[in-house]
């Protein structure tokens, strides 16, 4: 059952309350209405790619109430102290190196070592970000490959049943997605136009004595877009090889398990003890992690059980042959 309320402070402490227990509620922000889920509950965030149905896992943006928080989060840069005080809150995501003691999942980064962050200007978004003790992870609240959605029905039609709340706050004031800027290296770089143009970045830059070109996305996916880090083939590779479908472990391997793994000591790494689907979501990219730092000298190697493939488990075995793919090869996009 998925109730849908219009936006009130009752409303909202409902909501807060629904996120704090690992629940998925849709809010309305400036440019689309976003679905949250707690940003450091790797479960919780493994039910968005359920009800979403994406196929893959792209990194999530974390939705905070102020600059200062989203710098606990994601270290700040010159590029982003000037980009904060001009554009937050508003219609811009900052992405950034995670500081060290991250708290926010594995799952919601996508395994990268870098972090989305927007400070939306939505008043009510504002609210329930301010009574909430966490960052919320939200990608647009449609069903994947659907469009953006910019009111309450549109999320409605496409997530009911799948979802615990939907926020009504009225149609969305941009309709179109926040403009996101990489801040983490020597010099800018635009992953995603959106409701912030080239230009107003460009001018707030210059203005800040910060002269420098706002580079573009190198990879670029048919429709034009610009393609994000997660969704290029080999990336997020662990320095170790991995063997996909291990029906047992071969010679000093590091396995990982879904399921019981029979006859293996306390300390092996199973994905779900109880071959839960959802729960291997969460656990993904913290096990490839650890399983990659247990593993020494100069032939590493990791190897997986067959993990099923339908719900989530589609996502899960898609990271894991790019986990998988061969290195150097050219990292071209998949679809
Ligand atoms: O306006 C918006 O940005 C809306 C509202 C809800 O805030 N959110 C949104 O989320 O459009 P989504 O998931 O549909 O798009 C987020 C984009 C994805 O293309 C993702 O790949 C990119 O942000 N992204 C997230 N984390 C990233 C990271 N660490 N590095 C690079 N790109 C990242
Ligand atoms: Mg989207």
């Amino acid at each position: 059952m998925t109730d849908i309320i219009a936006i009130s402070d009752a409303s909202i402490r409902r909501a807060s309350d629904i996120l704090a227990a690992g629940g998925l509620v849709a809010f309305p922000t400036e440019t689309v209405y976003g679905l949250g889920a707690n940003a450091c509950d790797g479960g919780a965030v493994a039910g968005i790619f359920q009800a979403k149905d994406r196929p893959n896992f792209n990194p999530l943006i974390s939705h905070i109430a102020n600059a200062e928080t989203a710098f606990q989060l994601g270290i700040e840069t010159d590029f982003a102290t000037v980009l904060a005080n001009c554009f937050w809150p508003g219609p811009m995501t900052l992405v950034l190196n995670r500081t060290n003691g991250c708290p926010v999942a594995m799952l919601t980064t996508a395994g990268l070592d870098k972090i989305a962050l927007r400070v939306p200007a939505h008043e009510q978004a504002q609210k329930l970000l301010a009574i909430c003790d966490m960052p919320i992870a939200a990608p647009s609240a449609n069903p994947s490959g659907r469009i953006s959605p910019s009111t309450a029905d549109h999320v409605y039609a496409g997530l009911a049943g799948k979802i615990d709340l939907i926020l009504d706050g009225g149609p969305c004031e941009n309709g179109l997605e926040s403009t996101i800027i990489d801040c983490s290296a020597e010099a800018p770089i635009l992953l995603r136009p959106g409701g912030i143009s080239r230009g107003a970045i460009e001018t707030a830059l210059h203005s800040a004595g910060l002269h420098c070109r706002l580079g573009d996305a190198a990879q670029l996916s048919d429709c034009g877009q610009p393609v994000a880090p997660g969704q290029l083939q080999s990336h997020y590779a662990p320095d170790a090889s991995v063997r996909l479908n291990a029906t047992s472990q071969q010679g000093d391997e590091e396995l990982i398990g879904f399921g019981p793994i029979p006859g293996a000591g306390e300390l092996s790494l199973s994905l779900s003890q109880s071959g839960n689907i959802k729960e291997a979501a969460a656990n993904l990219f913290s096990m490839l992690h650890q399983a990659n730092a247990v593993t020494t000298g100069t032939n590493r190697r990791i190897a997986i059980a067959p993990i099923p493939k339908d719900g989530i488990g589609e996502a899960i075995n898609d990271r894991l042959q790019r986990a998988a793919a061969p290195r150097n090869a050219p990292s071209g996009a998949t679809k």
